[in-house]
């Protein structure tokens, strides 16, 4: 079984403001994005990583990050698309994967993935058709509207879904392909397998795995690698 890793990276990051998109900021004296990269590549279970970009960033992740850092397992640079789920779409159509192959997408601004459950969630997906790594909500969600509650969530129910997510080829293709048919639009990968009717398989993330959206996000990743809490290798 071949594993394909889809890294979207093609996002603006306007939530995070700044001149520079947020997966080229530093971390530990590498941009956030080559942190991540370079985490997936030393893992034995992955055959190729495909990294989705925007148009105009093709050459230079080519020279700046992937050339110049020595990248391994680099399968190509893909250029993305104006949303996340056409980017990894996009994608999914230039990696090459066989349908029998398992894919794993994983966004670029989530350089602390746990290592250790990507093994497990690899096997899960083979068996389930798709999986992915969850954490359960900490704080009380409430569901408002125009500025009033309108009713409070059984948090016993609700998990804060993270990347990776992994899924059979076949299956994640097809759900893409579905959803760009009709225009359906979800928030990640695994809500377009939902859709379609199809399982997908809860294993536990880690609080650590966060994703770098805005600049408390940026300190965080940084007070963390300082504190010794998390390692970049
Ligand atoms: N992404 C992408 N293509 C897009 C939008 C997002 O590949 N059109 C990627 C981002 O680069 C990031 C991941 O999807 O690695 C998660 O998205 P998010 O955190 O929302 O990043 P941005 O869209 O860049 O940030 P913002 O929503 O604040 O603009
Ligand atoms: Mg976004």
């Amino acid at each position: 079984m071949n594993v394909h890793v889809l890294v979207p990276a093609a996002g603006s990051g306007s939530r995070i403001g700044g001149d520079i998109r947020k997966q080229y900021l530093e971390l530990g004296d590498q941009p956030v994005l080559v942190q991540t990269l370079s985490r997936l590549a030393a893992l034995p279970q992955i055959t190729a990583i495909h990294l989705i970009v925007p148009e105009e960033d093709v050459a230079f992740c080519r020279a700046e990050l992937v050339d110049r850092y020595r990248l391994e397992k680099i399968g190509g640079v893909i250029v993305g698309g104006a949303e996340r789920q056409d980017s990894v779409r996009k994608g999914l159509e230039a990696c090459g994967a066989a349908s029998q192959d398992v894919i794993l997408v994983h966004d670029a601004v989530r350089p602390f993935f746990p290592k250790d459950q990507i093994g497990p969630l690899l096997q899960l997906a083979a068996v389930e058709g798709a999986a992915l790594l969850a954490i359960p909500a900490q704080d009380t969600i409430k569901e408002v509207f125009d500025g009033l509650v309108r009713s409070t969530l059984d948090r016993r129910l609700l998990w804060q879904v993270q990347t990776p997510q992994a899924f059979r080829c076949e299956r994640i293709r097809e759900a893409h392909r579905r959803a760009y048919a009709s225009g359906y639009v979800g928030t990640d990968d695994a809500s377009l397998i939902e859709w379609c009717g199809w399982p997908v398989a809860v294993l536990a993330g880690h609080p650590h795995n966060l994703k770098i959206t805005t600049p408390a996000d940026l300190a965080l990743a940084r007070a963390l690698l300082a504190a010794g809490e998390v390692s970049l290798t």
